[in-house]
């Protein structure tokens, strides 16, 4: 072996070098996975060199809690471009531990990163490839948070960013945050299915180099989701680990992150994934109903826009990662979406609707059995509550009836008494 990863097809095993610009394999357009080569230190050893100040080497920032394992994400980054990121916190509330009738659990707050979602992970090393790569432009298509993220590390590095979002799908905190970091941004009338198409066919024909999580570096930064929470658990990994599923991505980074842990020593078990999708976009949950005995597409319909996804492209390396950790998909309602992300908000936590779909699959699981109480679950969040202050306006305010978390304002005249009487009521 090289001392450089290499990209390998998931499908015809075709490898490339790590430099290669290919977005997928030139024989079979299958989806490109790096693979590693095998680390000289194992177990202790290795973890010990995460932890040492320099990890990040002399280009990264060593604030980055993605480049702190440079060695297993991108060794032969160049100029890395880094806002910094990561090292988001590990929380544990008694009202969420109560709520989710699970005692051990704990969440990661990913909507702790600077543009206020896990994207950032995977943006940092994908848009640093991008740099290696001399490409004159990068592009994508989103929900908004890998926009959000896109625009603001493509403006970072000085690089044009140009994408593709559904008309009227979008949450008004993160289409804000890609026009305000200057993306060039087209909305597109239809759903974010279409958008991905329109994007693949950018790259292909305009040279735009695709950063969207079929983008195998991506999915190197957004290990480091997994990687993180087990060093701060002292390698100690917990018996779950939760979050919400859209286009599968982010499953098939915890699958290679938990994959590539347990071959190199850092933990002696694997954790079981347990991926929660919205019922009205729930393809994957439908699948794993079948054993996967076909790839389901459908039509998505749900408030948490982050996830609202038909056809998710990550769907084979999804499959794999259920598969080698004994995973579980399940599918939570919109109503149940809403609850959890109610308590996650009213614990002084907050999240954005998607991200709480991990804590309502958590209750669902306990609920039925299959997790009990006593088991530690890591449970992800993956946005901040500021990303979508539309959905919170519709619940506190104007839904009807008014659900029982609701926290309705009352207006008043600038009148002490009036103040009393509401006090009072
Ligand atoms: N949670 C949030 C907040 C997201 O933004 C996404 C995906 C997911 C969960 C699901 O992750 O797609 O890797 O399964 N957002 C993408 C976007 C699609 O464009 O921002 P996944």
């Amino acid at each position: 072996m090289t001392d450089r990863p290499t990209q390998h097809c998931i499908y015809c095993g075709r490898h490339l070098p790590d430099d290669s610009p290919a977005g997928q394999c030139p024989g079979c357009h299958g989806l490109l996975e790096i693979v590693h080569p095998s680390p000289t230190l194992r177990g202790g050893a290795l973890a010990r060199t995460f932890a040492r100040s320099d990890a990040a080497g002399v280009a990264a920032d060593k604030s980055s809690g993605v480049w702190r394992f440079r060695s297993i994400v991108h060794p032969s980054a160049q100029r890395v471009i880094s806002w910094p990121e990561g090292n988001t916190p590990l929380l544990q509330r008694d009202r969420l531990c109560k709520y989710s009738g699970c005692d051990g659990l704990i969440l990661k707050h990913e909507g702790m990163n600077p543009t206020g979602s896990f994207k950032d992970r995977g943006m940092t090393v994908a848009v640093t490839q991008a740099v290696r790569l001399q490409a004159t432009a990068v592009g994508c298509a989103s929900t908004g948070n890998t926009s959000a993220s896109l625009a603001a590390y493509a403006a970072l590095a000085g690089i044009p960013a140009l994408v593709f979002v559904p008309e009227g799908q979008v949450a008004l905190g993160k289409l804000t945050q890609t026009l305000a970091y200057g993306a060039r941004t087209l909305v597109v009338r239809g759903d974010f299915d279409a958008c991905l198409t329109l994007a693949r066919e950018a790259s292909d024909r305009l040279g735009v180099y695709l950063l969207n999580s079929i983008n195998p570096w991506r999915l190197e930064g957004q290990k480091t989701i997994v990687l993180e929470a087990l060093l701060q658990l002292g390698w100690d990994a917990p018996d779950w680990i939760a979050l919400p599923a859209g286009n599968l991505g982010n499953t098939a980074a915890f699958g290679k992150a938990i994959k590539e842990a347990h071959e190199w020593g850092l933990i002696p078990r694997m954790p079981r994934l347990l991926l929660v999708q919205a019922e009205g976009a729930s393809p994957f949950y439908r699948g794993f109903q079948s054993g996967f005995s076909e790839r389901v597409k459908v039509k998505a319909e749900t408030r948490a826009t982050a996830i609202k996804i038909g056809d998710p492209a990550s769907w084979d390396r999804g499959v794999a990662a259920i598969r080698l950790t004994r995973g579980v998909v399940t599918a939570v309602s919109d109503d149940e979406i809403m609850e959890a992300k109610a308590e996650i908000d009213a614990a002084g936590v907050g999240c954005e609707p998607a991200s709480a779909a991990s804590v309502a699959g958590v209750r669902q699981l306990v609920r039925t059995g299959e997790i009990r109480p006593s088991e530690r679950v890591l449970a992800v969040l993956t946005g901040h509550v500021l990303k979508d202050p539309g959905i919170l306006l519709w619940y506190h305010e104007e839904l009807k009836p008014h659900p029982e978390r609701a926290n309705r304002p009352v207006e008043i005249s600038p009148d002490i008494r009036e103040v009393e009487r509401f006090l009072r009521r």
